[in-house]
């Protein structure tokens, strides 16, 4: 989390960062605050979203040609003016913006406090600041070297940007576990988390790797490793346009993406699902589908809505492959010890790739002799870059905090890969295989059809939008659907909301249904529709209010339900891609009712690159 920009060269560097940072928001909004070179070094910082600094420092000094800004996820220190970044140095001479954790800042802290240090912040990042200043004065270095010899007694995540008043030009940065890509212009260099602050400017990236330190100049970029040797750096062409990181006329991001499902599940289908010839091409699976075949188990591993997308798929490789999978929270996958086998394939999913807890996790698993797929949305990401092989979700940049079109193209092409195996492995017959293609191949325009009930899903909206909690019930492939349906809800709405599989609620939750909860079921016609029809039956004979999914035509549920949200009939297999659509709409809508920032809810971050 935070969000990190940098620029040197001839432009005036502030509106280049500011412009940068509100594009990279989604990693956090607790403070901004900026570093400009400009005679001296000049800080301005705020608790806040990005506007609210603009705002407070109209009129200031904010001239200069290089500087760094910071938009923050807060983790050491509460949000506020104090903890925000960049820091200064106790000299006033070096400031620093940090994305990460450094997890022995307390050990530092007292050894810089016995040396007389006082601190202005809670945050790890001002003792790192001033440990590495301590160390440029004792050592009388550079700044570069400083930061070389600091980062060797550093344990943690970080990306840091510094700047120094006596090399006013000179961006020093360094990279272990956090993004940091550099943007490379004529005479002029940009710095970011992710490429979006340098999309007009540049197309020509290099993504910075592990224990890199970078030197940047307005006309020169030098890349060492921590032991002072020059690597070369790798540069590549960036293929995102500007238009998909704007919100294109729509009110917020979430929106925008939501609407863009029926072309992102095109785009990820396209070029692989060849319905005709009854073909899937997944070349980043096909190298590995021996050891998928025969693996003993296949281990999903994600957090978040990606690991309610491993869920769905754990039900599809189950029923199709005939392979033992299981789903693993990143979080707890890492600390666990967990046992893995040899044929064990590790699929790690993810919108960002930089997720900390999923990249740490994959690397563990692969220093055990795992094989491990990646199914990622950012290309050339951390957990992209990790992986032996894996299938992009093409799914193009998703900056709501609250993920949508990511969820949708996850399980689009864990479902390919699936029916690919299956395939091959001869687990499916041919008819049912290319019925499936078919399936698969529809989803673009029915989701399409969900979309224009949108007018449907805000009344409903309206009148659900004070209930204080709410639950959401599936079975099967609808389960995880559920899941999704609540979190959506609790993140941009903050009503409390719970998944549960429908018949478990006898087991607890169905303690809590009375004439003021609201329970959406998931109900569209599968294998055991049936069944979650009885679970509708029991929730009204106590007066709960059920909001159902059903397919369309199915008159019969819809007549025992408050209301109703229609998707079009597929087969179970696909339709989590169609269920989940009229959910992320309620809980959209919901939020936007309540008049909550729906692109940037409280306390949440878009990428979690801390633990
Ligand atoms: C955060 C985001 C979620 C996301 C999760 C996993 O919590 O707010 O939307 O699902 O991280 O992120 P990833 O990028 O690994 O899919």
């Amino acid at each position: 989390m935070c969000g990190i920009v940098g620029y040197t060269g001839p432009k005036d560097a502030y509106p280049v960062i500011i412009k940068g940072l509100k594009r990279l928001e989604y990693r956090g909004y607790d403070s901004t605050g900026v570093a400009l070179q400009n005679g001296s070094l000049k800080v301005y910082k705020k608790k806040g979203k990005v506007a609210e600094l603009e705002e407070s420092i109209v009129g200031k000094d904010l001239k200069g040609h290089t500087g760094i800004g910071h938009t923050r996820w807060a983790t050491h220190g509460e949000p506020s003016d104090a903890n925000a970044h960049p820091h200064q140095s106790a000299s006033g001479k070096l400031a620093m913006i940090h994305n990460g954790i450094i997890e022995n800042y307390t050990q530092l802290k007292q050894e810089l406090i016995n040396k007389g240090y006082q601190f202005k912040s809670e945050t790890d990042t001002e003792v790192l600041l001033n440990f590495i200043e301590e160390i440029k004065k004792n050592n009388h270095c550079n700044l570069e070297e400083a930061v070389r010899i600091a980062l060797k007694r550093v344990t943690g995540a970080y990306v840091i940007l510094l700047l120094d008043a006596e090399e006013p030009e000179t961006i020093i940065a360094a990279r272990k576990g956090s993004p940091l890509v550099i943007g490379i212009g004529k005479g002029e260099h940009f710095l970011g988390s992710d490429a979006s602050p340098m999309l007009e400017y540049t197309k020509e990236v290099v993504y910075v790797n592990d224990y890199e330190l970078a030197i940047v100049k307005p006309d020169e970029l030098i890349l060492k490793n921590l032991g002072n040797e020059k690597i070369t750096p790798y540069v590549q062409k960036l293929d995102i346009e500007l238009a998909a990181i704007e919100k294109g006329g729509y009110d917020h991001f979430m929106l925008k993406e939501i609407f863009e499902q029926p072309q992102t599940i095109f785009d990820c289908l396209r070029g692989r699902l060849d319905t005709t010839g009854g073909k899937i091409t997944m070349s980043g699976i096909q190298q590995y589908a021996g050891q998928i075949m025969n693996a003993n188990r296949i281990l999903m591993i994600a957090c978040g809505t990606s690991w309610h997308a491993g869920l769905v798929a754990e039900y599809i490789f189950e029923e199709l492959c005939r392979i033992n999978v299981e789903v693993e929270y990143a979080s707890e996958f890492r600390y666990r010890n967990p046992v893995i086998n040899p044929g064990d394939v590790i699929i790690a999913i993810s919108q960002s790739g930089e997720t900390a807890d999923t990249l740490v996790a994959i690397e563990n698993a692969k220093n055990q002799g795992a094989i491990i797929l990646g199914v990622v949305n950012v290309v050339g990401s951390s957990i992209a870059r990790a992986s032996h092989g894996g299938a992009y979700t093409h799914a193009g940049p998703e900056i709501g905090v609250a993920s949508t079109k990511a969820f949708t193209a996850q399980l689009a092409v864990l479902t390919m890969i699936a029916l690919k195996i299956a395939h091959e492995k001869q687990t499916i017959d041919q008819e049912r295989y290319l019925h499936l293609l078919n399936e698969l191949s529809e989803i673009p325009e029915k989701v399409a059809w969900v979309l224009k009930t949108k007018e449907k899903i805000q009344q409903l909206a309206e009148k659900y939008k004070d209930a204080r909690d709410f639950l959401y019930l599936g079975r099967g492939y609808n389960f995880p659907v559920a899941l999704e349906g609540a979190l959506k809800l609790k993140e941009i709405s903050y009503i409390h909301a719970e998944g549960y599989p429908a018949a478990e609620m006898k087991h607890g939750p169905i303690a809590l249904v009375d004439e003021h909860l609201p329970v959406v079921v998931v109900a569209t016609k599968d294998t055991y529709h049936h069944k979650v029809v009885s679970n509708i039956q029991e929730i009204k004979a106590r007066k709960g209010k059920v909001i159902a999914v059903i397919s369309e035509g199915d008159t019969d549920t819809a007549a025992m339900c408050d209301d109703v949200l229609i998707v079009p009939e597929a087969d179970e297999i696909v339709a989590p891609m169609l269920s989940v659509v009229p959910l992320q709409l309620l809980a959209y809508y919901i939020g936007v009712a309540k008049g909550y920032d729906v692109d940037k809810p409280r306390n949440l971050a878009k990428s979690v690159t801390v633990e």
